[in-house]
């Protein structure tokens, strides 16, 4: 069947045709390679209307609230699997048997530890460092001492160095966080899942090792679920990019870190606390509301609106849900903070700009809630969620890299500077 073309007619110049180019879901594409033979580039500010690559791993539905890992529905993911069998998922395309998650998970446990010199970076840092500050270092020191992995078109170098970054990013973490309190390190205990071993690299003291509650550690994995992969996000095109260049993993890894610090990307979670201590009260939220609304005010409701989803984010669903059942478990129902997020969320969800605008609660919005009830402090919740999303980032990383057309990422721009002129000498300036 002859491929579907759109007709460009240009003034002045040959009509283009655009070959339009289906996926197996979502909008069509219009391949706009020929623009550049007729001189000419698109203008898309933001991406808000570019697909940047082809991608087989995740599928989003902003409309209709449907996120996709490799087919499946997010919320049976986060009801029926968990991290780690994620994680294969998202890096080898399919759920693994039994017997490929038992190996998958075992190969992991050989990279939990970290090398004892990359223990003498955390040193160098203030104390009251921001840990993702720490991270981007220490992540992006990791290409210093795996110089076995850095072959990008060595298949075999790309599956370890996706092993050592996955494995290692709880235990830099929890690092992280040890350090900022004075407490020594805790190394990974192998015997626990990838949750539990967290927790308890973060809360264990040589004095007295810390058991994790089973319903805190299930809703640890649940919110490692939930921020896995999300297709062409800011922090995941930041390592496609630079991964385009032939970066080595854990420097492209350190970028997508850097990029997940901003607020209005994965740095929204630790905002959305600061705005809920802000607001104080319950009756103090239609002020805010008032100040989200005005133009002239730079305040955001942090956690509220998506690039994407524009009816409801589902992984902001499944964590409502996963909210009520930690602070129930943990007797904090009438957690003030609690409290007034589900009032902001009810009177929002009412208020005629956010519904014209489809601002909805999304993923970060009940995220630092939990987090918070687990005993984590608020400037740890970006690292947890670039813990999570390191696998999303690496299969990204991936299946750019293995990509037969796979070429720098390079895109030109709109130019309105200054037209060519001379250069002018010192003495005849001003
Ligand atoms: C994540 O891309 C991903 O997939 C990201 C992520 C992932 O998993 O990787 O889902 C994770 O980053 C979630 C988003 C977390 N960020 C926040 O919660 C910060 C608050 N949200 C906003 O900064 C904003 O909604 C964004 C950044 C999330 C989306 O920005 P867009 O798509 O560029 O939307 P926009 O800024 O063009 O806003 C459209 C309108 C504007 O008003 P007008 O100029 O049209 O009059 O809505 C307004 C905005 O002023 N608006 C808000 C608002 N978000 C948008 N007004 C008040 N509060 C908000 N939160």
């Amino acid at each position: 069947m002859d491929k579907e073309v759109a007709k460009l007619t240009l003034p002045g110049k040959e009509s283009l045709d655009l070959p339009i180019i289906k996926g197996t879901m979502g909008p069509d594409v219009l391949d706009i390679g020929a623009l550049s033979k007729a001189d000419l580039f698109t203008f898309d500010p933001g991406f808000r209307s570019t697909a940047s690559c082809e991608s087989k791993i995740t599928f989003i539905d902003g409309n209709k609230g449907l996120l996709l890992h490799r087919g499946y529905p997010i919320e049976q993911l986060a009801e029926k699997s968990d991290f780690l069998e994620v994680c294969y998922l998202l890096l080898f395309g399919e759920l693994p048997t039994q017997t490929q998650k038992d190996k998958f998970i075992s190969k992991l446990k050989n990279h939990t530890m970290i090398h004892e010199q990359l223990i003498k970076f955390y040193s160098g840092f203030r104390r009251d460092a921001h840990p993702m500050a720490i991270m981007c270092g220490v992540v992006g020191a990791l290409s210093a001492f795996y110089h076995d992995s850095l072959d990008i078109h060595n298949e075999e170098h790309r599956e370890t160095a996706a092993l050592r970054l996955i494995a290692k990013m709880p235990t830099l973490a929890a690092m992280c966080y040890k350090y900022s309190i004075g407490h020594p390190f805790v190394s990974p205990l192998n015997k626990m899942s990838f949750a539990e071993n967290f927790l308890h690299m973060m809360f264990s003291v040589p004095s007295e090792e810390s058991v994790p509650n089973p319903i805190l550690v299930k809703a640890m994995d649940r919110i490692f679920i939930l921020h896995a992969d999300h297709e062409q996000n800011a922090s995941t095109s930041t390592v496609r990019l630079a991964g385009s260049s032939g970066a080595n993993p854990f420097a492209c890894i350190a970028a997508g870190i850097a990029a997940l610090w901003g607020p209005a990307h994965g740095g929204a979670n630790e905002a959305v606390l600061a705005m809920l201590s802000e607001i104080q009260t319950v009756s103090n939220i239609p002020k805010f509301i008032d100040k989200a609304k005005d133009k002239n005010d730079p305040f955001r409701l942090m956690g509220f609106g998506h690039r994407v989803y524009k009816n409801f984010d589902p992984r902001a669903t499944v964590m409502r849900k996963t909210c009520y059942e930690v602070l129930d478990a943990l007797g904090l129902h009438d957690d003030p903070l609690f409290a007034i997020a589900l009032k902001l969320e009810e009177i929002a969800l009412k208020d005629p700009y956010f519904i014209e605008k489809k601002l909805y609660p999304n993923v970060d919005f009940y995220s630092g809630i939990i987090l918070r009830a687990i005993g984590i402090p608020t400037n740890m919740f970006t690292v947890i969620f670039a813990m999570a999303r390191t696998v999303g980032w690496i299969a990204h990383w991936n299946e750019m890299i293995s990509s037969p057309d796979q070429s720098i990422n390079r895109p030109r721009q709109l130019y309105t500077g200054p037209v060519m002129r001379d250069f002018i000498d010192v003495s005849k300036r001003g």
